[in-house]
């Protein structure tokens, strides 16, 4: 089966799981990419590359909702080493400003050209003659150079779904050259922002020795490659309807009921990740309720914590600190039936998000860094009565558009203590005149805007040569 739209990345949109009778199933992956995704493949007849998750090797190409996925197994040492290690150990915590210490292992490294080799190949074979392939994310950054190796007629995008860091922290990867030059391959690397496309550019420059102008780079094959930001977004028209719908409004309702329908309701959705700042934001919310600004029987936290890498050491410890923080808590200001922390680890369908984000007042999006965060714009989606207040990390890419959220910077304690309160008693008129904006912005600017001015880029740009006189690149 050969397709003229290809889509690499990681994970499928579902992950193998076994079913409580045993049998193997299918549930939805975690995480923002798959929820953008999704629908470009859903108005495209392509076929979707990943990793099912688990280590089953022989799965054959399927058909899942209308959308064609090919699994690639990942072998048991690659899920420790490419995945875990590197992809989540080394490049995960340098991407996301040092919240976490990075691990340098040669051994992951090997790991992780190798699972892209494997995926490259597996991409080549499924490119029909000139198609578009479509590469995501940091675990496949060496991908669009192996693959272009191999199909040199294949148009060539990558996309980062993470931020691309500052060079002064990029450039303690012992292997930072030859990411650079894998993503080079492609003919368009799109970026989240402006500046994880010009951190890019300039440490081609410096570190591969490129000539490169503005946001373009001449290489000395007569090649010219693209770097530019395309920030992403949601299906903004289908989360609307979606908590229009009666069973929707219904659940909102019970879910309002079953926490006592307290005057306000603050929400997190995250997966369980260090770089979400979710401890910090529970931290803030219960030093209010010990300051006596609200009670918990005028407000409640309900907080969702998505399982994820939970074979990575920082994430085990992670979740060990937050549930103990969320006993501590409830155990000092709770009272019967009155948690002022509703703490859940689990992942929910989409109906059950939109019926928690309608249920919700104060929707809390904190992280140190976040290559853009979807919830924040999946709240906003389907807040259609255009009330709920959105408080939201300046260090989120969703914070460059949501500009009438309240922002804040999530290491400063008492600043986000300040804008939860302010959120808390802000009157309608002031929540709807907020939320008006942030929805009209979101709507301008979803999904298929994003994904339409990817692929028309990408096809006004691939196979773009120069004729600039460019010397050969300098070792680093
Ligand atoms: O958007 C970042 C990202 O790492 C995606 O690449 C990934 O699919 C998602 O978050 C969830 O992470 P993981 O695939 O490691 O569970």
């Amino acid at each position: 089966m050969q397709k003229d739209l290809v889509i690499v990345a990681n994970r499928l949109p579902v992950d193998r799981v076994t079913q409580p009778d045993g049998t193997p199933g299918w549930r939805r992956s975690p995480g923002g990419l798959v929820s953008a995704i999704e629908p470009v493949m859903r108005a495209n007849d392509g076929i979707w590359l990943g990793w099912p998750g688990g280590d089953d090797q022989d799965l054959e190409p399927f058909e899942d909702d209308g959308m064609h996925l090919a699994p690639i197994g990942l072998e048991k040492d690659e899920i420790e080493l490419f995945y875990e290690g590197f992809s989540n150990a080394t490049l995960w915590p340098i991407y996301h400003d040092l919240v976490a210490k990075p691990e340098f292992h040669r051994e992951w490294w090997d790991s992780y050209v190798k699972v892209n080799e494997k995926f490259a190949a597996k991409a080549a074979s499924f490119a029909a003659e000139g198609a578009t392939v479509w590469v995501h994310d940091y675990q496949l950054q060496l991908v669009p150079r192996m693959l272009r190796e191999l199909r040199p007629d294949l148009r060539i995008g990558f996309y980062l779904h993470i931020p691309f860091p500052p060079a002064e922290l990029f450039q303690q990867l012992p292997w930072r050259r030859q990411i650079l030059e894998g993503l080079l391959g492609a003919d368009l690397v799109g970026f989240q922002l402006p500046g994880g496309a010009q951190n890019f550019v300039r440490l081609v420059r410096q570190r591969v020795g490129h000539k490169t102008h503005r946001d373009l780079v001449y290489l000395p094959d007569g090649r010219a490659v693209r770097a530019a930001a395309f920030p992403i977004s949601i299906d903004a028209r289908g989360y609307e309807e979606l908590a229009q719908k009666d069973s929707v409004v219904e659940r909102a309702a019970a879910i309002r009921e079953a926490l006592g329908n307290p005057r306000k309701i603050f929400l997190g959705i995250d997966r369980l990740d260090y770089t979400k700042g979710i401890y910090a934001r529970l931290r803030a919310f219960a030093e209010l309720i010990s300051d006596g600004r609200f009670d918990v029987e005028d407000a409640v936290f309900v907080q969702v914590a998505v399982p994820s890498r939970e074979q990575v050491e920082q994430y085990r410890i992670l979740r060990d600190d937050i549930e103990r923080l969320v006993g501590r808590i409830n155990g000092d200001l709770g009272r019967i039936g009155r948690p002022a922390i509703s703490y859940l680890h689990t992942s929910y369908p989409r109906e059950e998000m939109a019926a928690l984000y309608t249920a919700a007042d104060v929707m809390v999006v904190t992280p140190y860094r976040d290559g853009m965060n979807l919830v924040a714009k999946e709240f906003v989606a389907c807040r259609t009565e255009d009330d709920g207040a959105l408080v939201l990390s300046e260090f989120a890419g969703a914070a460059d558009e949501l500009r009438q959220a309240w922002l804040v910077n999530p290491y400063d304690l008492n600043g986000m203590k300040s804008a939860l309160l302010e959120a808390y008693n802000a009157d309608d008129k002031e929540l709807s005149r907020r939320m008006k904006a942030m929805r009209k912005t979101i709507r301008q600017h979803d999904v298929a805007a994003w994904a339409d001015s990817f692929m028309s880029e990408l096809g006004q740009f691939s196979h773009s040569t120069h004729a600039k006189a460019v010397r050969p690149a300098k070792r680093s």
